[in-house]
């Protein structure tokens, strides 16, 4: 009988979660899962094909047509209908334009039944801010990656190669609209795990990661098909 597992990571921006949930993939052999990134393609769709942010009923359409692949492995490669958008997605016009599209309701719907295909039919670490309380609520195992606001904005500003001000105010105004957005807002799950970041190495959030995990995949709560 095969096992199924599901790692659910949520929490804000620059918790760590795409770095961490990449190297527990790869470490654990499952498929890595970013759903900020299919927030981010729809978004990216609707950019250059001059569909309007307001316009709903075409993001719905967008967001339910939109053909979102995951490259295998851990090089959180992405494909919107067959191109490779990996660094597309990355513009600060896709970031502020993907969250918008994440508010509307008919948008995360066709989202999260894609994610959930995803999640049956594989082994996953999927990460975002509602698949420990939404997509996945019987996750195997849930985990809640936090920092300290001034932490996250600095992990963001060297990324982004922007000063540090900007960033943090980006930052805030994003987990502002993240936390108090009608529809599958980012909170933590009463049963995940909560991990913060802050002043830990890559490598010791990744040991903590990993214990939890083991833990929780060895005393029989394995989804079991
Ligand atoms: O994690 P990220 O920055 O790539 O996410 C892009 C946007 O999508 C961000 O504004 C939050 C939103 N998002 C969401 O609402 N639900 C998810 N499961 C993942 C991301």
């Amino acid at each position: 009988m095969t096992k199924r597992i599901t790692v659910a990571i949520d929490g804000p921006a620059g918790a760590g979660k795409s770095t961490l949930a990449r190297r527990i993939a790869a470490k654990m052999g499952y498929l890595y899962v970013d759903t900020g990134a299919m927030y981010r393609a729809v978004a990216l769709w609707a950019l250059r094909t001059g569909v309007s942010l307001t316009d709903m009923h075409r993001l719905e359409q967008l967001a339910n047509e939109a053909r979102i692949e995951f490259a295998p492995g851990d090089s959180g490669g992405v494909l919107l209908n067959g191109e490779d958008v990996s660094e597309a997605i990355r513009a600060p016009e896709v970031s502020q334009a993907a969250s918008e599209v994440s508010r509307i309701p008919a948008v995360r719907r066709a989202l999260v039944s894609k994610q959930r295909e995803i999640g049956e039919r594989a082994s996953v670490v999927m990460e975002g801010r509602d698949i420990g309380s939404v997509v996945f609520p019987d996750a195997t195992v849930k985990i809640f990656l936090d920092a300290q606001p001034e932490v996250r904005a600095d992990r963001r500003a060297t990324e982004a190669a922007l000063p540090r001000e900007v960033v943090a105010e980006q930052i805030r105004e994003r987990d502002r609209r993240d936390q108090t957005r009608a529809h599958s807002p980012l909170v933590q799950a009463p049963d995940a795990v909560y991990v913060d970041t802050t002043g830990l190495s890559i490598e010791q959030v990744e040991a903590a990661l990993l214990k939890i995990i083991r833990d929780r995949t060895s005393n029989g709560k394995e989804r079991t098909e």
